[in-house]
């Protein structure tokens, strides 16, 4: 059950990035996320006229992923549309600290942008993690 099958993931967040509403940006983006029951969550970016309340690939899919009761997770795959320009789409600030708060550090996260491909893992691409432990000591005070 806890084999990452890349090209799965794949598949499942370029389906799911063809769903992307982003009439401003028109940077399309799509997320999976491999939970370690072997369920795979999807997202895609869902933009409003109000630009602050764009909400990222990333987190549509953390969040569906919580909401069905999933809380481990084994890898995710982040797909950028042609309006990248071939560039891959790495996961936003604000994603990063999503993601640490249900993700290992070690997971794996897979960029891709047509041919291009790069892996991360999660601690990399957010060191040093404003985690759930400074927040336990202050209330334990
Ligand atoms: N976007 C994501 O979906 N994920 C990221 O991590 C970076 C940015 C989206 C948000 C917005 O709709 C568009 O890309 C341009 O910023």
């Amino acid at each position: 059950m806890n084999k990452i099958d890349w090209n799965e993931l794949i598949q499942a967040a370029e389906g799911v990035r063809q769903n992307a509403y982003a009439p401003y940006s028109r940077f399309t983006v799509g997320a999976a996320l491999k939970g370690k029951s072997g369920r795979v969550y999807i997202g895609c970016n869902v933009e409003n006229s109000s630009f602050g309340l764009t909400m990222c690939a990333e987190r549509n899919a953390v969040f569906q992923a919580v909401a069905a009761g999933e809380r481990e997770f084994i890898a995710l795959v982040l797909v950028a549309g042609e309006s990248s320009g071939g560039a891959l789409c790495p996961p936003c600030g604000a994603c990063r600290q999503v993601l640490a708060e249900m993700c290992a550090a070690d997971m794996p996260i897979a960029l891709v942008a047509g041919q291009k491909r790069s892996i991360h893992r999660l601690g990399d691409l957010l060191p040093l993690t404003f985690d759930h432990t400074f927040v336990d000591q202050a209330a334990a005070k």
